[in-house]
């Protein structure tokens, strides 16, 4: 894909010539510095460019082998590919399980859709407990760790076949990185597809299969994550 946003400052070219497969049933990562490029794919991805903001001038994105270039939010959504966005974006007013159910949003109607939801809630409140004892608390009093296990099970309430996490553990602490990377185990067990991004990741390279990294909206290298942790250098790689 190539991206470009306008800006008072001329054209900036947010993806250039980007290419790469995320693995089916897998877990995958993007590396990148800051402004590499990796909101940018993810909100390509999931249709936010485009439509609303910066130009695709080239390209395509192919999801179970049809064309999804272009397509709107809603209808990425409806498709089983769902993003939880960096700087996590939770509803501060709104309780735990009201921000959960926004993300339900597409699916209040039909029959059975009642059970439904409450059934994907539980599944959320298992693999993050703390969600559970914390339902009726407002989202603004939650830890930034909470928030962010918030934001995923937001995304997850569709039941999303591909996962996407734009920079996940930014400015979280080692246990929590853990409990989510746990989760991301859990989910890939049940044959969610993840691909999450990060600046640098060599504490979360261990969970991922795949890694692909980015450079001024160019993907350089995309290998198994055991090919990067055995590298030399990260610093020489990013
Ligand atoms: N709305 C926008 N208008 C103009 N330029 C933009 C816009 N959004 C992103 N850019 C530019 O596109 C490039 C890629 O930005 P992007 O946010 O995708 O990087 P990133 O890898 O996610 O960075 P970070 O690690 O800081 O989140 C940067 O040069 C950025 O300044
Ligand atoms: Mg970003």
């Amino acid at each position: 894909m190539t991206v470009w946003y306008e800006s008072p400052v001329g054209d900036i070219r947010g993806l250039d010539r980007c290419s790469l497969t995320v693995e089916k049933g897998m877990i995958s990562c993007i590396l990148g510095r800051n402004g590499a490029g990796k909101s940018t794919l993810f909100k390509t991805i999931s249709g936010v460019i485009g439509d609303y903001d910066g130009k695709i001038t080239g390209g395509c994105i192919l999801f179970e082998g049809q064309k999804i270039t272009s397509h709107n939010p809603a209808k990425i959504l409806s498709l089983g590919i769902a993003l939880a966005p960096e700087g996590r974006h939770v509803f501060h007013t709104l309780s735990v399980e009201d921000n959960l159910l926004l993300g339900a949003y597409g699916k209040r109607k039909g029959k059975n859709s009642r059970s439904l939801i409450r059934q994907e809630m539980q599944d959320i409140f298992a693999l993050f407990p703390i969600l559970g004892k914390r339902r009726r608390q407002k989202s603004g009093t939650l830890s930034g760790g909470e928030q962010q296990m918030l934001s995923i099970g937001r995304a997850l309430m569709c039941r999303p076949k591909l996962l996407f996490l734009d920079e996940p553990f930014l400015g979280l602490a080692p246990v929590v990185i853990h409990e989510i990377l746990k989760a991301f185990l859990m989910l890939k067990k049940k044959g969610v597809t993840i691909f999450f991004s990060g600046q640098n990741a060599m504490s979360v390279l261990s969970t991922a299969d795949n890694c692909h990294v980015i450079d001024k909206g160019y993907i350089k290298t995309s290998c198994k994550s055991v090919e990067i942790m055995n590298s030399l250098d990260i610093k020489e790689i990013l």
